[in-house]
């Protein structure tokens, strides 16, 4: 049988880390490289899906041309170029380390060093999958967590407070995840499915998750067209 494909539908990913600037010089950040991300892009472009990509900053480069890479540096960025493109989204893959927290004041000069400690203010960002998945007409959401441990706890935690409808969970601890070419990935669903994905390529990672939701998608339209009351084929 071969893979369900994502002809006709548009996919909006978010990939790599934010940056969150405090000064000129200096910013906070995270470990996350974009491979994982981009790899989806990648992989959701080959299933002949219309792709764009909202990226950190990375060092990845896209093989597929057809793929619309927008690049942002921060999660305020990343949050509006996501609110930019997300008309007419089918699928939208959170992959981005988005920055929980940003320096409250961004200082025009580089701070000078005074005494033996200093203090940094800090205000949440917006959580932009959450921002999405409460969209009147949301796409099929898909997030990611990234945990230390209790991984599948905290990972079932943030689909139900996101309220999305999947969440590809993977362990980040002992130098797992982040930054390499590989990774696992465990697949939460909303109505208590599981399902692991052993660790592999990302690009062979990548493939298999939108394997998975390009079968999701298809059977939601399935049990839509069955539904009584609503025809499957409409007369004219
Ligand atoms: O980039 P690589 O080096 O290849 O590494 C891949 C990865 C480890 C970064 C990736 O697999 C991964 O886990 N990405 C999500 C990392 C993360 O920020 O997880 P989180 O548990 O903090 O966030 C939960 C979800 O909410 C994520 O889908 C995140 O994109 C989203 N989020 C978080 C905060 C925020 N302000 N806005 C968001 O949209």
């Amino acid at each position: 049988m071969t893979a369900p494909t994502l002809a006709g539908k548009r996919v909006l990913v978010t990939a790599g880390p934010t940056f969150e600037d405090i000064d000129p010089v200096r910013y906070l950040a995270n470990r996350s490289s974009g491979k994982m991300g981009f790899a989806i892009a990648e992989a959701a472009a080959t299933a002949a899906a219309e792709v764009v990509l909202i990226a950190g900053p990375s060092q990845c480069q896209l093989q597929n041309p057809a793929i619309r890479r927008v690049d942002v540096r921060s999660a305020l960025q990343m949050l509006d170029a996501v609110m930019s493109h997300i008309q007419g989204i089918d699928v939208f893959i959170a992959c981005a380390a988005v920055a929980d927290y940003r320096p409250a004041t961004l200082v025009d000069e580089k701070i000078k060093k005074s005494g033996p400690r200093m203090q940094l203010e800090l205000l949440r960002n917006p959580d932009i999958l959450a921002n999405v998945a409460a969209l009147p007409q949301a796409p099929f959401t898909v997030g990611f967590a990234a945990e230390t441990g209790t991984v599948e706890a905290h990972a079932m935690h943030k689909l139900k407070q996101k309220r999305i409808h999947m969440i590809a969970a993977n362990c980040v601890a002992d130098g797992q995840g982040f930054d390499r070419s590989d990774n696992r990935l465990l697949l939460l669903f909303a109505d208590g499915r599981r399902h692991n994905l052993g660790l592999q390529s990302k690009t062979a990672l990548a493939r298999e998750l939108i394997t998975v939701i390009a079968t999701e998608l298809k059977s939601a339209a399935t049990s839509a067209a069955s539904k009584p009351g609503r025809p499957s084929t409409v007369n004219a």
